[in-house]
């Protein structure tokens, strides 16, 4: 499937619901029509992410399971006119849905948006493979630190084997001091050991985790040096 792009990390806290919700509004911006999917099942946090908390009623297993049609647990966005969201289960789990479910849904909701970006939950599991067999494209977000670092080359090479080919990572959370003081893995360290290419860099910034908590992603702000970045880093992902 064409456009379908899992963010995935091999550590919990990397940012990745926070990159998803950000690249989702880029891409809407643009004038796609984007679904984000929550896979984090019960520790999903999307919805918090875009201030949607209060709207989720339905979610992917109650689709999946026939709770519901499809478009009832469609969200729309409140700040972005094209981007959607379909949340994670909170009680159940994805042992509920197979690759052939998430096929047959992914097929049919690529008939109705542009991009589909699913968040998936941290590390390699279940809910990285239902991902990875609807997705053709991967980004990974590390963070500059050697456990995180080896742990995103170990989920690359469960990518490959699952047959995502097109992979890019992001290093999230630079302090730029510690890295030009050669405190912390610099890029080009990190480029020896991560095989994909690099899509970006994103700093440690407290307004990113200011804007979380406030359920609106940071790019609906204007004219920022982080909107200018994501819309470097969506470039070179898409
Ligand atoms: N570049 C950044 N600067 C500051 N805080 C960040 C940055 N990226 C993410 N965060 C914060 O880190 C926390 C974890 O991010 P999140 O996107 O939830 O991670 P994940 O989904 O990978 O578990 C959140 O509170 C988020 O606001
Ligand atoms: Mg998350």
């Amino acid at each position: 499937m064409d456009k379908v792009i899992l963010v995935a990390s091999g550590k919990g806290g990397t940012g990745k619901t926070f990159f998803a919700s950000n690249a989702g509004a880029i891409l809407a911006e643009r004038g796609n029509r984007v679904l984000l999917i929550d896979m984090d099942m019960g520790l999903r946090n999307l919805d918090i992410s875009l201030g949607l908390e209060n709207k989720v009623i339905y979610d992917i297993v109650d689709v999946v399971t026939g709770v519901c049609k499809i478009k009832q647990a469609i969200i729309k966005d409140r700040h972005f006119n094209s981007l959607y969201l379909m949340s994670a289960s909170q009680k159940r789990d994805k042992g509920e849905i197979n690759k052939e479910n998430m096929k047959e849904l992914c097929e049919k909701l690529c008939t109705k948006f542009d991009y589909i970006i699913i968040d998936c939950p941290p590390g390699i599991g279940k809910g990285l493979n239902l991902a990875a067999s609807v997705a053709n494209k991967g980004v990974i977000i590390t963070v500059p630190e050697y456990a995180a670092i080896r742990d995103a080359d170990m989920l690359d090479r469960t990518l490959i084997e699952m047959g995502v080919l097109d992979r890019s990572y992001i290093v999230n959370k630079i302090n730029m001091e510690l890295m030009a003081g050669g405190l912390i893995p610099n890029l080009d360290q990190i480029s020896q050991i991560l095989r994909p290419k690099i899509a970006g860099t994103i700093q440690y910034d407290n307004n990113i985790h200011i804007a979380t908590n406030n359920g609106l992603p940071i790019v609906s702000k204007k004219g920022t040096y982080i909107e200018k970045n994501f819309n470097n880093m969506i470039d070179r992902i898409i």
